[in-house]
């Protein structure tokens, strides 16, 4: 019983792992968020703030993002907008990784339950040779375009760049700071688990293969690699050839029945004609 169920968990079902990688994709990067803290220090302290705090969050519109920042004339404060959104990649990478999730459990439900439906007419595993080549493509485009992303996030949430976005900093008589940057450890997890997402599903592909039986046919041809050309056309015609017509007509229902192959569009004139 346990041996039938190792089979079914490990040997047998090719997505069983994939859905616990994909579950780290979405989480790390869908569930994030970060703060960087600055400082202005005003010649007039009294207008300072030496500790502002900048909040951000998935799906990264930092145009959306906003703080007010003394300006250092009196108690007059201004909004300050960060720059770039970064949504559209972020949720790109975050949609793909829910999608695979969810495909791959079901994958593995069809797998294990329904074993004889999966292989009927072996378009389960057409179906899932296809997807899994599909999501392996995404995964390498959306990790991509998201490690990108991330890229140009951290540098639009830089304390240092932030700074410059505060006009009170370009005056050379107010001193600001960066307190702390946001922390990237979550996200940049969100990327590695993208990539080895892509690795796994790509992998995968050759176990889905194997399910398709393609390979099995591709092996029986290469095997009988000298009969393969016209071998089974003309059996088939030697034997219908023999079965309709007799005698002389045998070249001739070949020759008919081949050119039904190789013309298309005109077998029924060409057989008339002889
Ligand atoms: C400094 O800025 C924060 C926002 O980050 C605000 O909550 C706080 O009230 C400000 N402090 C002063 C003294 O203006």
């Amino acid at each position: 019983m346990d041996q039938l169920m190792q089979k079914l968990s490990f040997e047998m079902c090719p997505n069983s792992s994939l859905h616990l990688f994909a579950i780290f994709a979405f989480a790390t990067c869908g569930g994030y968020s970060g703060q960087l803290r600055v400082s202005v220090d005003c010649m007039e302290k009294a207008s300072s703030n030496l500790s502002i705090g900048i909040d951000f969050a998935y799906p990264f519109r930092l145009h959306q993002v906003s703080f007010e920042a003394p300006v250092c004339e009196g108690i007059r404060r201004e909004r300050v907008f960060l720059i770039g959104d970064y949504s559209s990649s972020a949720e790109f990478f975050v949609t793909i990784a829910v999608f695979a999730f969810l495909y791959s459990l079901m994958a593995t439900i069809v797998y294990i339950f329904f074993q004889n439906k999966y292989r009927e007419n072996n378009r389960g595993p057409l179906i899932d040779f296809i997807v899994t080549v599909v999501f392996s493509f995404l995964w390498l485009v959306s990790s991509s375009a998201w490690a990108k992303a991330l890229s140009d996030v951290k540098v639009a949430t830089d304390p240092d760049e932030v700074q410059l976005l505060i006009s009170a900093c370009k005056v050379q008589t107010n001193k600001c700071d960066s307190l702390h940057g946001p922390r990237w450890s979550g996200l940049n997890t969100s990327v590695v688990f993208g990539f080895l997402n892509f690795v796994l599903w790509a992998g995968n592909i050759w176990f889905v293969f194997k399910e398709t039986g393609w390979h099995k046919g591709a092996s029986r041809l290469a095997g009988g690699a000298s009969e393969k050309q016209s071998g089974t056309f003309t059996q088939q015609s030697y034997n219908q050839g023999s079965f309709d017509q007799s005698g002389s007509y045998n070249t001739q229902g070949n020759l008919g029945q081949l050119s039904e192959y190789s013309q298309v569009g005109g077998p029924t004139s060409y057989s008339n004609q002889m």
